[in-house]
């Protein structure tokens, strides 16, 4: 008889985002007369920039020509996209890197929830919580032992390294999702000690990488020794509305070698027997994100983005309730006003005004009491929702 993996029986039977989608699809079937502002996964609204459309169109045109026709492309991604990440890295970031240490994939959540199949069962794996659920999720999937490290208001949400929680695998997340704190250098640095001393890896999500003003580092390679012990995950889908396009790159440096073991050729190894890469076209499009001109409109789209962070945190401001984010990141996490749990707010805030947010406790123990709203929305549903807030947590 089939055996099946029982380590699902131990992680919610849904997904957070698609119960939070549930509930308010569900909401929205029993009033039909409130208009709901989703502000509750981080699912961009504003267009693919022209850059982006048209090289799409292009390369479809191509692939409908003899000449121009693309069937199974490099498993790690066609060069003409790795040179244009490689450049910006180079160019922004200030990060030299080899282009084979560039793989091309269709999103950061898949490479990080893949990623898993490289590493013994019998590591012991470092999550911060709260934190992006699939982590933890990926984890648990193949009977992983974790160990939490605690995000708090007392250390802004970045719970640096600590001697009582040893591991072998730390995942950092930074720009944070959900709570939209950022690591500074200072602190990555100690990260990256603390991880080398142990002969461990960081699985660092740098997602969120576009959205940082502060000077906080955007990349783990901006710190020594990071090549190291640090593999980065990275996407298009928030830096340039790529959520339903999909289209994200991993880098996993040459020098990641353990065991005698080369990560970087595993990873190889890995997505040439169960990935056949991201589509031409899609890369194409990429491809076009990284254009002189496509890298301006794109900011312009996340200068938008960080117009709503800053009408989101203004009205917390004016309501007197603590939050982080908003400043390196397109998601604010407050604290739940009068003692209600992050469910109980939930329904509070969609009954109340009609506005969807996500419970911080989805992310983790650490996040009961918190709640997280996105900055995705267009500006004139982002005022309306603050509006709407303000009006019900004044009364
Ligand atoms: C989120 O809302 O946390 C993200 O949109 C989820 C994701 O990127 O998969």
């Amino acid at each position: 008889m089939v055996k099946i993996n029982k380590n699902y029986a131990k992680i919610k039977e849904t997904y957070l985002f698609s119960e939070t989608a549930k509930k308010i699809a569900a909401f929205s079937e029993k009033h039909p007369e409130i208009q709901v502002i989703k502000m509750s996964i981080g699912d961009v609204t504003k267009p693919l920039i022209p850059e982006v459309t048209e090289a799409m169109k292009k390369a479809s045109e191509e692939m409908g020509t003899q000449k121009g026709f693309h069937g199974y492309g490099p498993e790690q991604g066609y060069d003409f996209l790795k040179d244009k990440i490689k450049k910006y890295y180079e160019q922004y970031i200030k990060v030299n890197l080899d282009a084979d240490e560039i793989f091309i994939s269709d999103g950061a959540k898949s490479d990080i929830a893949n990623i898993t199949d490289i590493f013994s069962n019998d590591n012991i794996i470092v999550i911060p919580d709260p934190v992006y659920p699939v982590y933890v999720d990926s984890n648990i999937m193949l009977g992983r032992e974790i160990k939490y490290i605690h995000g708090t208001e007392e250390n802004g949400f970045l719970p640096m390294p600590d001697p009582t929680v040893e591991g072998d695998i730390f995942y950092l997340c930074s720009p944070n999702n959900p709570t939209g704190a950022a690591y500074s250098h200072e602190q990555l640095k100690k990260w990256i000690d603390f991880v080398s001393e142990r002969k461990g890896i960081i699985l660092y999500d740098a997602a969120y990488e576009s959205f940082v003003t502060s000077g906080a580092p955007r990349s783990v390679y901006e710190i020594e020794g990071a090549k190291n012990c640090a593999i980065e995950f990275c996407s298009l889908s928030k830096t340039a509305g790529f959520t339903g396009t999909r289209c994200g790159y991993t880098i996993v440096p040459k020098n990641l070698i353990f065991d005698g073991f080369s990560l970087n050729k595993m990873w190889l190894r890995r997505q040439t027997t169960k990935f056949n890469g991201v589509s031409y076209v899609v890369q194409r499009a990429a491809e076009a994100v990284f254009s002189d001109t496509g890298l301006k409109n794109i900011r312009k789209t996340i200068n938008y983005y960080q117009r709503n962070a800053r009408i989101m945190t203004d009205t917390l401001k004016k309501l007197g309730i603590s939050f982080t984010g908003g400043e390196d990141s397109p998601y604010v996490w407050f604290k739940v006003p009068d003692g209600m749990s992050s469910w109980e707010f939930f329904d509070y805030l969609l009954n109340g005004c009609g506005v969807a947010g996500t419970p911080g406790s989805g992310f983790g123990n650490c996040g009961e009491g918190y709640f997280r709203l996105t900055a995705f929305n267009t500006y004139e549903n982002t005022v309306e929702a603050m509006s709407r807030i303000e009006k019900l947590l004044k009364k």
